[in-house]
Formats: C-alpha cells, structure tokens, sequence
C-alpha cells in the first residue's frame, strides 16, 4: 500500500473515533436526563486508552429497560404496597410500563373523537400525518361522517366514571381450553374479546361477558345473531377500505365495493351506531415503531410491520387500563399439535406460516418484557 493511502486511512480512523465519541456521549446525556433519578452505578461508563468507548447501558435498542423484574419501583411501594390483594391499582400499569420504558406517554384516547380532531395536540399530530394502519390522513371525512352518527366516543358513563379499571384481553389461543378461567375473566370491568372470536359454547373457560369486541371487516363475525349484546363493535382499521366499510355499517347501506379485501366480510352489524366506536390508530403506531420497533417504511404498510390485532389491543388498555391482564396469548411453537384456537378444533399450531405481514419473533419479544416486569398479568402463561 502506499503512503498517502495509509494517511488517509489513519486521519479516517481518527474522525470515526471522534465521531462516535461524541455520538456515545450524546447517547449517554439522553439515557440520564430521561432518568436522573436512577442509580448512576448502573451506567457505568469507561474511557479506555481515549480509542474506545464503553457504554454499558440500561435500555436496550427499543427504549426498555434491560433489567426487568417484578419488583415495585421505590416511589410506588407506598402507593400500591399497602392495598389488600385483589383490589385495583389506580394508574398500577401506566406507572409500571413507564419504569421500564420512560418514554410512555400517557395518555392516549381509547377511540377516535369528533372532538379529537378539532384540538391540535401531540397526539393529533401523530395520528394525522400518517396514512392507515398507523394514522388516518386522506380519511378525516369518512371518519367525520362516522363519528357524526356514532355521537359516542367512550365506554360508557358507568365504565368511564370507575376510579380505577381492571381489563382483561382475551387473545384466541388454544391455551384457554379446560383451565375454567370464566368466572375469573367476568371478573374484570373491562372484557376485551377480538374477531369473531365465540362465547357461546365455551362460556367455562372463556367468560360471558363482552365489553368490546375489536375487529376489523375480515375479522368480524358474520352472523349477526352471534354478536354479543350490550357490547361495542370497535372498528380496528388497517386500510382506508375499513373505515368505508365501517360507514356502510354504521348507516346501514348495502354493502358496496368489496374488491380490496382479502377474504369475505361482514354485510352487516347488529350494534347501533351509539354502540360503534373507531379504535385510536395511535396504537397500531405505537406498537409497531416503538414498541415492537418494526421497519417504519416511511410510515406506509410494508413486510413485516403490523402489529397483530392482540398487541394492538394490550398497547390500548396499557393506556386506557389501571390493571392490565391477558388470557389466551400463547406462541408455545414447541406443541405443534396444541390448538392453535380455543374454537377450530382441526387448526394446530403447525399451521402458523411465516407472515408477511407480522413479525411474531419481536412481537412476542415486547409481550415478554411486559410479563416479565408484570406490567400486565398473564393468566394463561402463554407469552
Ligand atoms: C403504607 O405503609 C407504610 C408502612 O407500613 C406507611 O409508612 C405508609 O404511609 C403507608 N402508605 C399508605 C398509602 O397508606
Ligand atoms: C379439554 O378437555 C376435554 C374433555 O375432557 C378434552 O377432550 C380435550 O382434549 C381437552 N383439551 C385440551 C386442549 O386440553
């Protein structure tokens, strides 16, 4: 090689170092101002020989922390250490996710509002400059039409008026079978079922009560007298067909242009438009850029960056939810002949195929560290 060449090469290797000096101490300054107050022992930091730079630090690449236990945070031991067991937590999941992940924002609206869009917040931002699954722009005018005819925009006065809320997510995993979880799961205020996921039939194990159903048009049930009474029908939408089929629904039209689905949907809801309600797409967003932290695509559908229905589902109550628990999440790849569903009798867990468009390996990945920080309780041991 000759001289200049290695010149080069050495004044390269000297800008990277320099260069990732100051890109680690940025990083570092961003890791304890987000947390003073936690013990500095625990980022530990060593200038080795001024060439290399080790940073040991406490989140990893999502934004969680990397030591998670069961353990209450030393400001909540009071707070919570004294209730009897049983008895609901005011703010017990929010003030848990956001001890592992600073970044939580609170609070975030169960259901898109009419009013929600005429009060310009960070939120509305975030919502508004994506196109669906991770936002709504192109379909203010749709969802404006909607909510003119829904005119409700929460759970109901005696729900939203509770001081502190239990809710329960039922994903639809085979691991619900024969463990009698009924009573327990009717027990929760808020029952959350998705899809067309059944009551009837296996009310042992999976409850009676429904408070809302999240569904989207190829997953909503087809058979009108299935549907639960004194539920709501949430619309989960992942593509701007959604919300137009929503609007047929809501006012009862015939169901027109049905080419962009992928399978048969619904012709019709039995819920009244006061009993509608369209999820917030916050919480796709959410859970799949950072929770998850799934490829952006520049914010456009793409392989492997929706969140499954059920993530979607716990980042909401994780929001909306004093406690938080689930049932029915199972990704057990190690019982091939396991039900894959609690209602299909012939579906086994063989049958799960690569997606294209979830990424199961790092969803579950999230769903652990919530467990495993018991930011949300999992009562089937599934996850
Ligand atoms: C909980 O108990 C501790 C000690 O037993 C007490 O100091 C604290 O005030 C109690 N907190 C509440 C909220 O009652
Ligand atoms: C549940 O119990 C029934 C009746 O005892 C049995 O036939 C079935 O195989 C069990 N299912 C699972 C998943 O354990």
């Amino acid at each position: 090689m000759k001289t200049p060449h290695k010149r080069l090469l050495f004044i390269l290797c000297g800008i990277m170092v320099v260069g990732f000096i100051y890109f680690s101490s940025r990083k570092l300054r961003l890791v304890w101002g987000l947390k003073p107050q936690r013990d500095p022992a625990e980022t530990t930091v060593g200038l080795t020989k001024g060439a290399e730079v080790k940073r040991i630090t406490v989140y990893d690449e999502q934004g969680f922390l990397l030591k998670l236990d069961k353990k209450l945070p030393p400001e909540w031991v009071n707070k919570y250490g004294n209730l009897s067991e049983g008895v609901c937590k005011p703010g017990y999941a929010a003030a848990k996710m956001t001890a592992i992940y600073p970044k939580f924002m609170n609070p975030a609206p169960m259901f898109l509002d009419r009013n929600f869009f005429k009060t310009p917040s960070k939120l509305l931002s975030k919502v508004s400059k994506y196109l669906p699954p991770f936002g709504f722009r192109t379909q203010e005018r749709v969802i404006d039409s909607i909510l003119s005819a829904t005119k409700n925009y929460g759970l109901g006065a005696a729900l939203d008026s509770l001081s502190c809320k239990r809710c329960v997510i039922l994903g639809n995993g085979g691991v619900l079978l024969n463990k009698s979880l009924g009573p327990r799961i009717d027990d929760y205020d808020v029952v959350v079922r998705l899809n067309e996921a059944p009551v009837s039939g296996y009310v042992k194990d999976v409850g009676t009560k429904t408070t809302i159903r999240i569904t989207y048009p190829e997953g909503a049930m087809q058979k009108p007298e299935k549907y639960d009474k004194d539920s709501l029908f949430v619309l989960s939408a992942f593509k701007p067909l959604d919300f137009k089929w929503l609007k047929q629904m809501v006012f009862k039209e015939k169901l027109r242009g049905t080419e962009g689905f992928w399978k048969s949907v619904a012709r019709n809801v039995l819920q009244e438009p006061n009993e509608i309600r369209i999820l917030n797409p916050y919480f796709i967003q959410e859970a799949a850029f950072q929770f998850i932290g799934l490829p952006s695509n520049n914010g456009l559908m793409g392989k492997g960056n929706i969140p499954t229905l059920g993530t979607v589902a716990i980042t909401m109550a994780l929001h909306n939810c004093d406690e938080v628990a689930v049932a029915g999440f199972s990704y057990n790849m190690n019982t091939p002949n396991a039900l894959l569903h609690y209602y299909n009798k012939t579906v086994k867990m063989s049958a799960v195929k690569e997606s294209w468009t979830h990424n199961i390996a790092k969803e579950k990945e999230f769903l652990r560290k919530l467990v495993k920080a018991n930011v949300i309780t999992d009562l089937t041991n599934g996850i």
